[in-house]
């Protein structure tokens, strides 16, 4: 897989965006985004910047504040891209329309979370659907219905093509569908929107696909990888991707606890090594507190419930999935060896987020490791630079939180680092001698303290 390319500067990107080849790719075109969460809402903001977009999503408050030029999450350079699309025309909507729907691509990028069975849950796919089928009928033109959400193998022919086509329309006739996956990543996903390492269309005929890859080979000017496919092909392509990435994650976790044990060793060293050779590869090998987010834990599930479904039994996958869930403990574990007792115990933990430069805390582990805490009656203390108010949903008055990286440190027992944002790399052993006892528990291997007053433990390194 060839490497993601490095975040550019602005420069880069205006003089990208200022391109007159993408310019004329797309000025004419009419888009629509329906969904705006990171997937959909990068994708407006980088088309919107040159073509005429309309972005839909149907909770009217996020509509509202979008309309402002105010994004509803955290996400590096959102802002400045959606503000700039605006002043290209780039507006919003909550509701699905004839117009929206006659738009020559009609992207769907709503979510698709997984039920209390462990299943995908289709409901926004569905009803967006139908909603789009409704306002189809006597159209002129011949939109191409193009589906970024990630859906289990099928969904797009088999559930959302007999949704479309149930007024008398016919899919390759009336419209086309196609299956096109994101590989955006969270924190960096207008970098990905704007520079993606693959594009893949899956269709069901070359008419249709060709459509899409031209108006994307334009805009990408070529550079990108376009991978043709069948819609099958793309929707298999996008679980196997996050499943394959999941399962590098659990396994350098595993070989961090076995590290852990073993005086004299780094799992970074070992990974840094292994990753040399190019059959592995370098990337997603950082060893830590498991994996979160609103992708891998929910795609490794449905992946799981859908190949029990069709008959085959996921041993890997459910391996992966069990791994990432028991990694908190070795978290834990550690506190508890050198803290014996928890009960009333002062501890800070550092970052909330499920991974640096987002504000994002669903599956975050840090929100698993608090409640654990808290369940061993912990006194807990939190920092995050951008997460505190989402955390603060979640855990309300029950623990504590610092405005500050070195004022969360103060008079704690144990120190746990769980995002490895950039401040925390700035925090000096002055801060840690805060602490009342200074253990400091580093799970991703950031900090570098030799202090003798101070006890440092990295996840991964053995001692
Ligand atoms: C992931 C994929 O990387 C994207 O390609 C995909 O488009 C996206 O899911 C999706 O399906 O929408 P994302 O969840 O935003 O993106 O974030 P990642 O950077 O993949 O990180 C996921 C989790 O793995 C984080 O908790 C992160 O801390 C952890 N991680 C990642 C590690 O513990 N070690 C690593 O080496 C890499």
């Amino acid at each position: 897989m060839q490497n993601y390319p490095k975040d550019n500067d602005s420069e880069q990107y205006n003089r990208f965006l200022n391109n007159s080849i993408l310019q004329k790719a797309v000025h004419n075109k009419k888009i629509a985004v329906i969904g705006l969460g990171y997937v959909g809402l990068s994708l407006a903001a980088f088309l919107g910047n040159k073509a005429n977009v309309i972005g839909v999503d149907a909770n009217k408050k996020k509509i509202n504040s979008l309309l402002s030029g105010v994004p509803p999450f955290y996400e590096p350079k959102l802002e400045y891209y959606l503000k700039r699309a605006i002043r290209n025309g780039l507006t919003f909507t909550d509701q699905i329309n004839k117009e929206i729907v006659s738009s020559d691509f009609v992207f769907i990028t709503v979510g698709t979370p997984i039920d209390n069975d462990g299943k995908i849950d289709l409901t926004n796919m569905r009803d967006v659907s139908a909603n789009i089928s409704e306002h189809m009928i006597n159209l002129k033109n011949r939109p191409s219905i193009i589906i970024k959400s990630t859906v289990v193998p099928g969904t797009t022919m088999r559930v959302i093509k007999p949704i479309l086509e149930k007024n008398k329309l016919r899919e390759s006739v009336d419209f086309d569908l196609l299956t096109n996956p994101e590989f955006l990543r969270e924190g960096s996903a207008m970098q990905d929107t704007i520079s993606p390492h693959v594009i893949v269309v899956g269709g069901s005929n070359n008419e249709s696909i060709r459509k899409l890859t031209n108006f994307y080979r334009i805009i990408y000017k070529k550079k990108q990888d376009i991978v043709e496919t069948n819609n099958v092909t793309a929707e298999v392509i996008k679980y196997a991707n996050n499943a394959f990435l999941a399962t590098k994650i659990s396994f350098i976790n595993s070989i961090a606890n076995i590290c852990q044990k073993l005086p004299g060793t780094n799992v970074d060293k070992v990974a840094q090594i292994i990753g040399m050779d190019p059959r592995i590869g370098n990337q997603f090998l950082k060893a830590g507190p498991g994996y979160g987010g609103s992708c891998f834990p929910k795609d490794v599930q449905a992946l799981i419930s859908f190949a029990n479904e069709i008959g085959y039994e996921p041993i890997l996958f459910d391996a992966v999935k069990n791994t990432n869930s028991l990694q908190v403990n070795a978290i834990l574990n550690l506190v508890k060896h050198h803290l014996r007792d928890l009960k009333n115990k002062k501890i800070s933990v550092l970052g909330l987020s499920f991974k640096e430069n987002t504000d994002d805390i669903r599956e975050s582990i840090s929100v698993k490791l608090v409640n654990l805490l808290l369940r061993h009656k912990c006194d807990v203390i939190v920092h995050d630079p951008k997460a505190i108010d989402n955390t603060y949903q979640v855990f309300r008055e029950k623990i504590k939180y610092s405005k500050s990286a070195s004022d969360v440190l103060a008079g704690s027992d144990c120190a746990i680092i769980m995002t490895p944002w950039e401040k925390y790399k700035d925090l000096k052993e002055k801060d840690f001698l805060k602490m009342r006892n200074p253990l400091v528990i580093d799970s991703r291997r950031i900090l570098k303290l030799s202090n003798r007053k101070i006890l440092y433990i990295g996840l991964g390194i053995g001692n």
